[in-house]
Protein backbone atom coordinates (compact mmCIF):
# COMPACT_ATOMS: atom_id res chain seq x y z
CA UNK A 1 0.00 0.00 0.00
CA UNK A 2 1.00 3.42 -0.58
CA UNK A 3 0.00 6.73 0.96
CA UNK A 4 -0.24 10.07 -0.73
CA UNK A 5 0.36 13.33 1.15
CA UNK A 6 -1.27 15.83 -1.53
CA UNK A 7 -1.04 19.82 -1.13
CA UNK A 8 -4.36 21.28 -0.66
CA UNK A 9 -4.09 24.50 -1.68
CA UNK A 10 -1.26 26.69 -3.34
CA UNK A 11 1.55 24.56 -1.32
CA UNK A 12 3.17 25.16 1.79
CA UNK A 13 0.49 23.50 4.01
CA UNK A 14 3.13 21.82 5.95
CA UNK A 15 3.30 18.22 3.59
CA UNK A 16 7.21 17.95 5.06
CA UNK A 17 5.82 17.84 8.72
CA UNK A 18 3.74 15.52 8.34
CA UNK A 19 5.18 13.16 5.58
CA UNK A 20 8.34 12.90 8.52
CA UNK A 21 5.63 12.68 11.43
CA UNK A 22 4.17 9.76 9.52
CA UNK A 23 7.69 7.74 8.45
CA UNK A 24 8.95 7.87 11.92
CA UNK A 25 5.10 6.63 12.98
CA UNK A 26 4.62 3.95 10.54
CA UNK A 27 7.89 3.40 9.04
CA UNK A 28 7.49 2.96 5.41
CA UNK A 29 9.96 0.87 3.27
CA UNK A 30 10.14 3.00 0.61
CA UNK A 31 9.91 7.08 0.84
CA UNK A 32 9.27 9.28 -2.55
CA UNK A 33 8.71 12.64 -3.06
CA UNK A 34 7.44 13.92 -6.40
CA UNK A 35 7.96 17.71 -7.95
CA UNK A 36 11.29 19.55 -8.33
CA UNK A 37 13.42 22.14 -6.60
CA UNK A 38 11.16 25.01 -6.83
CA UNK A 39 9.39 23.19 -3.46
CA UNK A 40 10.52 23.37 -0.19
CA UNK A 41 10.08 20.98 2.43
CA UNK A 42 10.87 21.89 5.70
CA UNK A 43 11.39 19.87 8.89
CA UNK A 44 12.20 20.75 12.55
CA UNK A 45 13.63 17.93 14.57
CA UNK A 46 15.53 17.32 17.41
CA UNK A 47 16.29 21.15 17.43
CA UNK A 48 17.83 21.23 14.28
CA UNK A 49 15.83 22.90 10.97
CA UNK A 50 16.10 21.59 7.50
CA UNK A 51 15.05 22.63 4.32
CA UNK A 52 14.80 19.95 1.65
CA UNK A 53 13.88 20.76 -2.31
CA UNK A 54 15.15 17.03 -3.13
CA UNK A 55 14.94 14.56 -0.64
CA UNK A 56 11.82 13.71 0.74
CA UNK A 57 11.23 14.56 4.48
CA UNK A 58 10.34 11.28 5.56
CA UNK A 59 14.32 10.28 5.33
CA UNK A 60 13.66 10.65 8.98
CA UNK A 61 13.36 6.97 9.64
CA UNK A 62 17.05 5.84 8.67
CA UNK A 63 14.91 2.18 7.67
CA UNK A 64 13.15 3.67 4.93
CA UNK A 65 14.71 3.22 1.29
CA UNK A 66 14.24 6.73 -0.74
CA UNK A 67 13.24 6.63 -4.44
CA UNK A 68 13.26 10.06 -6.93
CA UNK A 69 10.90 8.83 -9.44
CA UNK A 70 10.86 9.47 -13.23
CA UNK A 71 8.75 12.30 -13.28
CA UNK A 72 10.59 14.59 -10.20
CA UNK A 73 13.37 16.69 -11.99
CA UNK A 74 16.08 17.14 -9.63
CA UNK A 75 19.84 19.21 -9.69
CA UNK A 76 22.66 17.59 -8.79
CA UNK A 77 24.52 20.50 -6.96
CA UNK A 78 21.09 20.29 -4.66
CA UNK A 79 20.95 16.56 -4.45
CA UNK A 80 24.65 16.28 -3.44
CA UNK A 81 23.89 18.28 -0.88
CA UNK A 82 20.94 17.21 0.78
CA UNK A 83 22.83 13.74 0.75
CA UNK A 84 25.85 15.33 2.65
CA UNK A 85 23.14 16.72 4.94
CA UNK A 86 20.70 13.86 5.77
CA UNK A 87 23.27 10.92 5.35
CA UNK A 88 21.35 8.77 2.98
CA UNK A 89 23.70 7.96 0.47
CA UNK A 90 23.97 4.26 1.14
CA UNK A 91 19.77 4.40 0.60
CA UNK A 92 19.06 6.46 -2.29
CA UNK A 93 17.89 4.92 -5.25
CA UNK A 94 17.29 7.10 -8.77
CA UNK A 95 15.05 6.13 -11.88
CA UNK A 96 16.99 6.21 -14.97
CA UNK A 97 14.86 8.58 -16.37
CA UNK A 98 14.70 11.02 -13.71
CA UNK A 99 15.15 14.48 -15.36
CA UNK A 100 17.85 16.36 -14.55
CA UNK A 101 17.85 20.73 -14.28
CA UNK A 102 21.26 22.20 -15.27
CA UNK A 103 22.09 25.79 -14.78
CA UNK A 104 21.30 26.52 -18.59
CA UNK A 105 17.76 26.20 -17.42
CA UNK A 106 17.70 28.29 -14.38
CA UNK A 107 19.23 31.00 -16.73
CA UNK A 108 16.48 30.55 -19.77
CA UNK A 109 14.07 30.78 -17.13
CA UNK A 110 15.77 34.51 -15.47
CA UNK A 111 15.44 36.10 -18.61
CA UNK A 112 11.77 35.04 -19.44
CA UNK A 113 10.01 37.91 -18.27
CA UNK A 114 6.47 36.84 -18.23
CA UNK A 115 7.51 34.45 -16.17
CA UNK A 116 9.47 35.98 -13.50
CA UNK A 117 7.21 39.03 -12.52
CA UNK A 118 3.99 38.11 -14.65
CA UNK A 119 3.85 34.66 -13.12
CA UNK A 120 5.81 35.07 -10.15
CA UNK A 121 7.24 31.83 -11.00
CA UNK A 122 10.67 30.52 -7.93
CA UNK A 123 12.89 30.72 -11.68
CA UNK A 124 13.86 27.71 -11.11
CA UNK A 125 14.16 25.74 -13.81
CA UNK A 126 11.82 23.35 -13.74
CA UNK A 127 9.74 24.89 -16.21
CA UNK A 128 12.44 25.02 -18.75
CA UNK A 129 13.51 21.65 -18.18
CA UNK A 130 10.45 19.79 -18.60
CA UNK A 131 9.81 21.59 -21.58
CA UNK A 132 12.87 20.53 -22.94
CA UNK A 133 11.95 16.81 -21.89
CA UNK A 134 8.48 17.14 -23.77
CA UNK A 135 10.68 17.88 -26.84
CA UNK A 136 13.26 15.36 -25.65
CA UNK A 137 16.12 17.55 -25.69
CA UNK A 138 16.82 17.31 -21.59
CA UNK A 139 19.77 14.64 -20.47
CA UNK A 140 18.06 11.87 -17.59
CA UNK A 141 20.02 10.58 -14.66
CA UNK A 142 21.20 7.71 -16.56
CA UNK A 143 22.93 10.33 -18.90
CA UNK A 144 25.14 11.19 -15.71
CA UNK A 145 28.23 9.41 -14.45
CA UNK A 146 28.03 10.35 -11.12
CA UNK A 147 24.55 9.12 -10.69
CA UNK A 148 25.56 6.04 -11.76
CA UNK A 149 25.85 3.91 -8.76
CA UNK A 150 21.94 5.05 -7.86
CA UNK A 151 20.12 4.33 -10.57
CA UNK A 152 17.28 1.86 -10.79
CA UNK A 153 13.52 1.14 -11.48
CA UNK A 154 11.62 3.08 -9.44
CA UNK A 155 8.00 1.89 -10.89
CA UNK A 156 9.05 -1.79 -10.91
CA UNK A 157 10.88 -1.46 -7.37
CA UNK A 158 7.72 0.04 -5.32
CA UNK A 159 5.66 -2.04 -7.16
CA UNK A 160 7.29 -5.04 -5.83
CA UNK A 161 7.43 -3.96 -2.65
CA UNK A 162 3.20 -3.43 -3.14
CA UNK A 163 3.18 -6.99 -4.28
CA UNK A 164 5.04 -7.88 -1.26
CA UNK A 165 2.40 -5.91 1.07
CA UNK A 166 4.79 -3.34 2.16
CA UNK A 167 4.46 -0.20 2.45
CA UNK A 168 5.47 3.19 1.12
CA UNK A 169 4.74 7.26 1.37
CA UNK A 170 4.84 9.40 -1.73
CA UNK A 171 5.03 13.49 -0.93
CA UNK A 172 3.73 15.43 -3.37
CA UNK A 173 4.75 19.15 -3.47
CA UNK A 174 2.90 22.40 -3.65
CA UNK A 175 -1.09 21.68 -3.58
CA UNK A 176 -3.83 21.25 -5.83
CA UNK A 177 -4.45 24.98 -7.27
CA UNK A 178 -0.97 25.17 -8.34
CA UNK A 179 -1.64 22.41 -10.55
CA UNK A 180 -0.86 23.07 -14.49
CA UNK A 181 -4.22 21.31 -15.46
CA UNK A 182 -6.45 22.30 -12.50
CA UNK A 183 -5.37 25.60 -11.16
CA UNK A 184 -5.51 28.96 -12.07
CA UNK A 185 -3.67 28.84 -15.45
CA UNK A 186 -1.34 30.53 -16.52
CA UNK A 187 -0.53 31.06 -12.59
CA UNK A 188 0.75 27.58 -11.67
CA UNK A 189 3.60 25.44 -11.94
CA UNK A 190 4.94 23.17 -14.34
CA UNK A 191 3.23 19.97 -13.45
CA UNK A 192 0.28 18.70 -12.43
CA UNK A 193 0.52 18.43 -8.77
CA UNK A 194 -2.93 16.51 -7.74
CA UNK A 195 -3.30 13.02 -5.87
CA UNK A 196 -3.32 11.53 -9.84
CA UNK A 197 0.09 13.48 -10.64
CA UNK A 198 1.74 12.07 -8.14
CA UNK A 199 0.78 8.71 -9.87
CA UNK A 200 2.12 9.58 -13.24
CA UNK A 201 5.03 10.83 -11.66
CA UNK A 202 6.13 8.25 -10.06
CA UNK A 203 4.69 5.19 -12.58
CA UNK A 204 2.59 2.61 -10.93
CA UNK A 205 -0.98 1.33 -10.74
CA UNK A 206 -3.83 3.70 -8.82
CA UNK A 207 -4.57 -0.07 -7.34
CA UNK A 208 -1.75 0.18 -4.88
CA UNK A 209 -3.32 3.16 -2.97
CA UNK A 210 -3.98 3.53 0.78
CA UNK A 211 -5.09 6.99 2.32
CA UNK A 212 -5.08 9.74 0.10
CA UNK A 213 -4.59 12.66 2.96
CA UNK A 214 -5.29 15.97 1.72
CA UNK A 215 -2.87 18.47 3.91
CA UNK A 216 -4.55 22.07 4.71
CA UNK A 217 -3.47 24.88 6.69
CA UNK A 218 -5.41 26.41 9.09
CA UNK A 219 -4.94 29.44 6.72
CA UNK A 220 -4.31 29.43 3.08
CA UNK A 221 -1.34 31.27 1.39
CA UNK A 222 -0.05 31.96 -1.85
CA UNK A 223 3.51 32.95 -3.60
CA UNK A 224 3.59 34.63 -7.01
CA UNK A 225 0.83 35.94 -8.85
CA UNK A 226 -2.70 34.49 -9.64
CA UNK A 227 -6.13 34.85 -8.00
CA UNK A 228 -6.48 34.06 -4.27
CA UNK A 229 -9.92 34.13 -2.92
CA UNK A 230 -10.80 36.18 0.39
CA UNK A 231 -7.41 37.35 0.03
CA UNK A 232 -6.37 39.77 3.56
CA UNK A 233 -4.34 43.06 3.19
CA UNK A 234 -0.78 42.59 4.95
CA UNK A 235 -1.81 44.93 7.96
CA UNK A 236 -5.23 42.36 8.26
CA UNK A 237 -2.84 39.24 8.16
CA UNK A 238 -0.83 40.36 10.35
CA UNK A 239 -3.78 41.10 12.96
CA UNK A 240 -4.16 37.68 12.68
CA UNK A 241 -0.75 36.33 12.54
CA UNK A 242 -0.94 34.98 8.98
CA UNK A 243 2.45 35.82 7.86
CA UNK A 244 5.12 33.96 6.44
CA UNK A 245 7.93 33.93 4.05
CA UNK A 246 9.11 31.65 1.29
CA UNK A 247 11.37 28.52 1.95
CA UNK A 248 12.88 28.98 -1.58
CA UNK A 249 12.61 32.88 -2.30
CA UNK A 250 12.02 34.22 0.94
CA UNK A 251 9.30 36.10 -0.12
CA UNK A 252 6.48 37.33 1.97
CA UNK A 253 3.40 35.26 1.06
CA UNK A 254 0.04 36.49 0.73
CA UNK A 255 -2.53 34.94 3.16
CA UNK A 256 -6.21 34.56 3.50
CA UNK A 257 -8.75 32.78 5.33
CA UNK A 258 -9.32 28.99 4.71
CA UNK A 259 -11.52 28.47 2.24
CA UNK A 260 -13.58 25.48 3.25
CA UNK A 261 -16.06 24.88 0.32
CA UNK A 262 -13.07 25.38 -2.09
CA UNK A 263 -11.64 22.64 0.22
CA UNK A 264 -14.63 19.94 -0.08
CA UNK A 265 -14.20 20.27 -3.77
CA UNK A 266 -10.84 19.83 -3.79
CA UNK A 267 -11.23 16.91 -1.70
CA UNK A 268 -13.41 15.25 -3.35
CA UNK A 269 -11.21 15.54 -7.06
CA UNK A 270 -8.46 14.41 -5.06
CA UNK A 271 -10.56 11.59 -3.91
CA UNK A 272 -9.18 12.32 -0.16
CA UNK A 273 -9.47 9.90 2.38
CA UNK A 274 -8.46 12.10 5.01
CA UNK A 275 -7.06 15.23 5.68
CA UNK A 276 -4.33 16.94 8.26
CA UNK A 277 -4.63 20.71 9.18
CA UNK A 278 -1.37 22.18 10.26
CA UNK A 279 -0.59 25.51 12.51
CA UNK A 280 -3.83 24.61 14.61
CA UNK A 281 -1.42 27.04 16.73
CA UNK A 282 -1.28 29.77 14.62
CA UNK A 283 -5.18 30.43 14.95
CA UNK A 284 -5.42 29.00 18.69
CA UNK A 285 -1.95 29.99 20.66
CA UNK A 286 -3.07 27.82 23.84
CA UNK A 287 -2.83 24.98 20.79
CA UNK A 288 1.05 25.24 20.63
CA UNK A 289 2.57 21.86 21.22
CA UNK A 290 -0.24 19.95 22.41
CA UNK A 291 -0.30 16.18 21.53
CA UNK A 292 -3.90 15.12 22.86
CA UNK A 293 -7.14 16.37 21.02
CA UNK A 294 -8.91 16.51 24.70
CA UNK A 295 -5.70 18.87 25.61
CA UNK A 296 -7.15 21.83 23.17
CA UNK A 297 -9.45 24.10 24.43
CA UNK A 298 -13.55 23.79 23.26
CA UNK A 299 -13.07 26.73 21.42
CA UNK A 300 -10.29 24.80 19.02
CA UNK A 301 -11.84 21.51 19.27
CA UNK A 302 -15.42 23.55 17.53
CA UNK A 303 -13.24 24.71 15.21
CA UNK A 304 -11.73 21.41 13.69
CA UNK A 305 -15.28 19.63 13.95
CA UNK A 306 -16.69 22.63 11.84
CA UNK A 307 -13.61 21.90 9.34
CA UNK A 308 -14.74 18.36 9.13
CA UNK A 309 -18.10 18.79 8.90
CA UNK A 310 -18.01 21.53 6.03
CA UNK A 311 -15.14 19.66 4.07
CA UNK A 312 -16.65 16.27 4.80
CA UNK A 313 -13.05 14.78 5.31
CA UNK A 314 -11.77 12.86 8.78
CA UNK A 315 -9.37 14.78 10.22
CA UNK A 316 -6.17 12.30 10.79
CA UNK A 317 -3.79 14.68 11.68
CA UNK A 318 -3.74 18.22 13.62
CA UNK A 319 -0.35 20.42 13.76
CA UNK A 320 -0.16 22.14 16.60
CA UNK A 321 3.89 23.19 16.33
CA UNK A 322 6.68 23.48 14.21
CA UNK A 323 8.32 19.86 15.48
CA UNK A 324 7.87 16.95 13.77
CA UNK A 325 6.02 15.56 17.05
CA UNK A 326 3.68 18.85 18.11
CA UNK A 327 1.05 16.89 16.12
CA UNK A 328 -2.21 15.68 17.37
CA UNK A 329 -2.39 11.89 15.28
CA UNK A 330 -6.16 11.48 15.64
CA UNK A 331 -6.11 7.92 14.08
CA UNK A 332 -4.67 6.83 17.70
CA UNK A 333 -7.32 9.17 19.31
CA UNK A 334 -10.20 6.76 18.50
P1 LIG B 1 5.75 22.66 -0.24
O1 LIG B 1 6.16 21.45 -0.99
O2 LIG B 1 6.54 23.86 -0.60
O3 LIG B 1 4.31 22.91 -0.35
O4 LIG B 1 6.17 22.46 1.33
P2 LIG B 1 5.47 22.08 2.68
O5 LIG B 1 4.02 21.81 2.48
O6 LIG B 1 6.25 20.97 3.28
O7 LIG B 1 5.57 23.33 3.63
P3 LIG B 1 6.86 24.18 4.08
O8 LIG B 1 7.91 23.23 4.51
O9 LIG B 1 7.19 25.17 3.06
O10 LIG B 1 6.32 25.00 5.33
C1 LIG B 1 6.03 24.41 6.50
C2 LIG B 1 6.66 25.17 7.67
O11 LIG B 1 5.71 25.23 8.71
C3 LIG B 1 7.85 24.47 8.29
O12 LIG B 1 8.75 25.41 8.81
C4 LIG B 1 7.26 23.63 9.43
O13 LIG B 1 8.15 23.36 10.48
C5 LIG B 1 6.15 24.53 9.87
N1 LIG B 1 4.99 23.82 10.38
C6 LIG B 1 4.39 22.73 9.85
N2 LIG B 1 3.31 22.40 10.58
C7 LIG B 1 3.22 23.30 11.59
C8 LIG B 1 2.30 23.50 12.66
O14 LIG B 1 1.33 22.78 12.84
N3 LIG B 1 2.53 24.58 13.48
C9 LIG B 1 3.60 25.42 13.32
N4 LIG B 1 3.73 26.43 14.16
N5 LIG B 1 4.48 25.26 12.31
C10 LIG B 1 4.29 24.22 11.46
MG1 LIG C 1 7.26 24.83 0.93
Amino acid sequence: MIDLLVGGMYGDEGKGKIASYMSLQDKPRYALRTGSVNAGHTIVYEGKKLGLRIVPAAFLNRSTKILLPPGCLIRLDVLFKEMEETGIRDRLGIDANTAVITEKEVEEEKQNAFLSKEVGSTVQGVGAAESKRILRKLALAKDYKELKDYICNVPLLVTEAMEKGEYAIAEGSQGHLLSLYHGHYPYVTSRNTSSSGILSEIGISPKHVGEITLVFKAFTTRVGGGPLEGELSEQEAEKLGYVEFGTVTGRRRRAAPLDLDMGREICRVNGATQIAITKLDYIFKDAHKKRRYSELSKEAQRWVENVEHRMKARVAFIGTGEEVFDIIDMRKEK
